[in-house]
């Protein structure tokens, strides 16, 4: 798929506030700096439309980015930062949770993997959490650039093995590197067939 332009439309805490439901949305979730808006900028080729920082914690609301008048993706606060308050993760945990069983557009979440690091509680936590609540979801394995070969390959075997031992099914599994643009194109070839699935929610009005 190529990106023709790429923009940002709003940022809110409360999913009823969102852009109407009109075209398919695609929300990046995962462990904060994990490269989630990182990842969106690479994906549109935009340097800093999705801001990002060195510093975990930057991204606090939904925010909506419309891409080629056709398709929202969605740049979320990332989960466990050491660094934050109960009544903070409380708050992210109503935000998200609301935002993710309730939002009708939403085709695919990509819940993003850190995979320098074998896995980790946290995220297997989150994983089946998604697939309890029937979520759909993708995992996208992020730094590729930082590691060899080699430990992407075990930390993806990891995970693999992990669910196979509660799920039949198995997510589907990207290898990315926002830094040297790898897993663009598979990226972006799974979203355009994921929007060719999308059905306007019937309450919306028409266009
Ligand atoms: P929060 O919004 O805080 O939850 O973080 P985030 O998941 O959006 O992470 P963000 O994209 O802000 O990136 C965090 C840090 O990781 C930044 O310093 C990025 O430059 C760096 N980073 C992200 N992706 C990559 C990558 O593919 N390779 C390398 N080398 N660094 C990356
Ligand atoms: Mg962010």
């Amino acid at each position: 798929m190529i990106i023709h332009e790429a923009e940002f439309l709003q940022s809110n805490t409360n999913f009823q506030k969102c852009p109407e439901p009109i075209w398919p949305e695609y929300a990046f979730i995962g462990r904060s700096n994990v490269g989630k808006s990182s990842l969106i900028n690479m994906l549109v080729d935009k340097k800093n439309l999705a801001l990002t920082s060195a510093r975990p914690g930057k991204t606090q609301l939904i925010n909506h980015f419309q891409v080629n008048k056709k398709w929202f993706l969605v740049d979320l606060p990332g989960y466990g930062f050491a660094k934050v308050s109960k009544t903070s993760r409380a708050k992210w945990a109503k935000m998200i949770y609301s935002y993710l069983e309730s939002r009708e557009n939403l085709m695919m979440i990509f819940l993003l993997i850190d995979s320098r690091i074998p896995a980790q509680k946290i995220d297997l936590e989150f994983i089946n959490k998604l697939a309890t609540m029937g979520l759909p979801f993708v995992l996208v394995f992020t730094k590729t650039d930082k590691v060899s070969k080699n430990t992407t390959n075990t930390t993806v075997a990891e995970y693999t093995k992990i669910l196979s031992e509660t799920w039949e099914t198995l997510p589907l599994m990207f290898i990315t590197s926002s830094e040297k643009k790898i897993g663009r194109d598979q990226v972006l070839d799974y979203i355009d067939s994921c929007n060719k699935l999308f059905v306007k929610p019937e309450k919306v009005n028409p266009l």
